[in-house]
């Protein structure tokens, strides 16, 4: 596609909209149509050097701005991304590809986020404690770090920025931020937003480019002691070996390999609901997306039919267009890994019971679609049942009874979401103690997650951290613990000890 008329776009450092050192650039596109969506920089180490360099120098001001006032830029930014909200979307729906409904919940979320973290601007609890000692008050509070290195992915382009910049910002960390090479100019849009609300100059800064170049200098960078990175795990795992070198506080978000449980007592068309929203949604391409079912025996043949049946009625297309439920994966590269992961099923000896093929004619040629793919007759030790695809395809497994289903459900590496079709409250609570992931639903898909509970997963999904929450300011802030000692006598703890009375 041509470039001519082309928006070109900047970093923005310190305050400043300003071109990469380097001057090498590349192409957003629309993955629905392939048009050019704007051309971007590829920027070298030295662009990030120097926007981190403008994020410390920022923090020292940023982290002295009392927490309620840091707040009222976030309740600003809020009202915007309202105000914006069409439009946001419809860039979103051009950029990345979901549905107009799903791209207007991604900027909700991120709305839900920014004013959930504002709100904090006026809490952050800290605890009081009794001392041992008399004459002495004690206290923990929260502090921020420092400069906090934001790598978002492009399948939430606006809800994932948000779930890492509003706590770093209201906690008074500073940030610089990598967006998706797929997706930067909701990136940009995202920046703009803050800036247009009054955030002082360096406190967040954007650097456009690859994760090889831009995400590594940051997670290298001595003068970026926390990195929040959404991605692959195997880019978790370069991320968390580069960071221990300098003892980085390092979050990872990766892979998700999420179960639906339906049992044989289940209502049936909600289980159906659930799982065509969770398995298709977003075409698959959601960390939380449910790319296996695991269906009690006598259930299986009728759950089996129904999915396919109501899977082959979506209509793929535009996410602007009217009426369309499914829009194009991400790129070309998507696309084959996930026509690839058919292959792969169809090898192993599952049934493919529909999809399995790039969805063509009616306008779809120019991108990169797929048709909603259900594989029947899956094992859980089938690859198609243990390996994330990110795409629309999804996997039905059988299971005799709920120690059968939840033994399938844990089999896999991942642990992020997960959730139970069941009408017998004794199987909903085995579940919900038993199944190894960080969210998990009773009576509804894997997907949907609200910004005030944590989020995050177990096992390989991540290292421990969650985001959102009251949990995010847990990343994004150290406990600092103060004694104050009023006695005016030197008292030492645990050897001048205080008798407890006598009985
Ligand atoms: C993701 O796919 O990484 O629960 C995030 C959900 C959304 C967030 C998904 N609220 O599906």
């Amino acid at each position: 596609m041509a470039t001519t008329g082309v928006k070109t776009y900047r970093n923005y450092i310190g305050g400043e909209w300003v071109d990469a050192v380097g001057g090498e650039t590349f192409e957003s596109t629309n993955p629905a149509t392939g048009e050019t969506i704007g051309v971007f920089p590829k920027s070298t180490e030295e662009d990030v050097d120097r926007a981190v360099e403008a994020a410390k120098a920022a923090y020292e001001g940023w982290r002295l701005v009392p927490a309620p006032k840091r707040a009222e830029i976030l309740f600003r930014v809020a009202q915007r991304f309202v105000d914006r909200k069409d439009e946001l979307t419809e860039l979103m729906v051009q950029e990345m590809g979901k549905v107009r409904a799903e791209a207007g919940g991604d900027v909700q979320e991120a709305i839900d986020m920014t004013y959930y973290m504002a709100g904090e601007g006026r809490r952050m609890f800290g605890h009081t404690t009794p001392s041992e000692m008399p004459d002495k008050f004690q206290m923990s509070v929260r502090q921020p770090v420092g400069v906090v290195g934001a790598i978002t992915p492009w399948n939430f382009p606006i809800a994932i920025p948000s779930w890492k910049i509003a706590p770093a910002l209201v906690c008074g960390d500073t940030v610089v931020f990598k967006p998706a090479t797929d997706t930067p100019a909701l990136g940009e849009r995202f920046v703009e937003i803050f800036e247009e609300a009054g955030l002082p100059a360096g406190v967040l800064n954007i650097v456009h480019g690859g994760g090889a170049t831009v995400g590594e200098r940051l997670v290298k960078h001595p003068d970026v002691p926390l990195i929040s990175l959404t991605g692959s795990r195997e880019v978790g795992v370069k991320t968390a070996q580069n960071g221990a070198a300098l003892l980085k506080h390092v979050h990872l978000e990766l892979g998700g390999k999420n179960a639906i449980i339906v049992m044989d007592d289940a209502d049936l068309d909600l289980a159906v609901d659930g799982i065509l929203w969770s398995a298709f949604g977003t075409s698959g391409q959601r960390c939380t997306a449910a790319s296996r079912v695991i269906v009690g025996t006598k259930v299986y043949d009728q759950v089996a039919s129904k999915l396919v049946e109501r899977a082959e009625k979506l209509t793929i297309g535009y996410g602007l267009d009217e009426g369309v439920e499914i829009g194009p994966v991400i790129n070309k590269s998507a696309l084959e890994k996930i026509d690839s992961y058919t292959g792969i099923g169809k090898d192993e000896g599952a049934t493919l019971l529909t999809g399995g093929e790039v969805a063509t004619g009616n306008g779809l040629d120019q991108g990169f679609f797929y048709r909603p793919t259900i594989f029947g007759d899956v094992e859980p030790d089938m690859r198609i049942a243990q390996e994330e695809i990110f795409g629309p395809t999804t996997a039905l497994i059988r299971a005799s009874d709920i120690d059968e289903a939840i033994r399938a459900a844990n089999s896999v590496e991942f642990g992020l979401s997960s959730s139970i079709f069941t009408r017998d409250v004794n199987k909903a609570f085995r579940a919900m103690r038993d199944l190894q992931t960080g969210i998990t639903y009773v009576n509804a898909g894997t997907i949907g997650a609200e910004v005030h509970l944590p989020f995050g997963g177990t096992k390989q999904t991540g290292n421990g951290h969650r985001e959102a929450g009251q949990a995010a300011l847990d990343f994004y802030t150290e406990w600092k613990s103060i004694y104050v000692d009023y006695s005016g006598k030197l008292q030492r703890a645990q050897i001048d000890v205080v008798e407890s009375p006598a009985p």
